[in-house]
């Protein structure tokens, strides 16, 4: 509230409004006090600008917290996406992923591909629509994750770790497939699978094909047990085509073109 001179009923109505947790109301109370008698608001009327002015700032501070805490690596939107560079991608698809349904649905999105296709951007952009929409989402490349893992189960405070891996509604693990894992590293990461699976959607990223990931996990057998949970409800987008980092360069001239194997299958 900013008035010269408060009245008392202004004094009270401030009060009110701090006690209700109504901040925004209480800092622009004057104001809109004001611009409502001068525009002759009806009751109804103003009460919607009222309570529309803190639904808006509430919203607003809420998204901003949810970003903050799915600790994002950089803030990409789809907007910002070029898909005419990278055809290989149906703009569809990601489209309707970013309606959220995959997440009430408790199912799971792999985006596959080789360096530089775009899938971080991608994972990040669909994390932030994620937080748009109210869902708690959380933001882990793969070898963050399974050290992480590692540190609770050396301190005894794995199932600590597991409850907090499966509260959020969308859980997006970066960067499978760079670094192999060992043994333990496979079975901390099957168990964590195991938690989310039908729960809460997982989105990861990787640079390897399925086909491959007996060799990232070490083992075929725990490979395919964390598939097959990863699969039952999923969606797989298999990026194909050059990287978007080497572009400029190649545009230049500095480097040939490549093409890239068959990745994901
Ligand atoms: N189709 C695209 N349109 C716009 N920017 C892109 C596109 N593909 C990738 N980029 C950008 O190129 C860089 C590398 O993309 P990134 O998502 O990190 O690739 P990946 O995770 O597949 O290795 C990022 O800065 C990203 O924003
Ligand atoms: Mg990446």
């Amino acid at each position: 509230m900013s008035a010269a001179h408060p009245t008392p009923q202004l004094e009270r109505l401030s009060q009110a409004c701090q006690r209700l947790r109504l901040h925004r109301v209480d800092t622009e109370l004057y104001t809109v006090l004001e611009q409502a008698a001068k525009r002759e608001l009806g009751y109804a009327d103003f009460l919607d600008e009222v309570l529309g002015l803190e639904l808006a700032a509430k919203q607003t501070k809420h998204l901003a917290m949810r970003v903050t805490m799915a600790r994002f690596p950089f803030q990409k939107s789809l907007d910002a996406f070029d898909w005419s560079f990278q055809p290989s991608i149906d703009p569809k698809v990601i489209k309707e992923l970013a309606t959220g349904r995959f997440i009430a649905e408790g199912a799971n999105v792999l985006l596959l591909g080789p360096p530089g296709v775009g899938k971080t951007h991608l994972a990040v952009a669909l994390g932030l629509k994620a937080c748009e929409l109210g869902l708690r989402t959380m933001f882990t490349t793969a070898a963050g994750l399974i050290t992480s893992l590692g540190k609770a189960l050396y301190e005894n405070r794995l199932e600590e770790r597991l409850k907090l891996l499966t509260q959020p509604k969308l859980l997006i693990i970066d960067e499978i497939g760079y670094i192999p894992i060992d043994r333990q590293g496979a079975n901390l990461f099957f168990q964590l699978i195991s938690r989310r699976y039908e729960r809460g959607s997982i989105l990861l990223t990787s640079n390897q094909s399925l086909g491959a990931w007996g060799e990232v996990f070490g083992d075929t057998v725990i490979a395919s047990a964390i598939l097959d949970r990863l699969l039952h409800h999923a969606t797989t987008v298999n990026i194909k085509g050059d990287s978007y980092r080497l572009k400029e360069k190649r545009r230049a001239g500095l480097l040939r073109p490549v093409t890239h194997p068959n990745h994901a299958e």
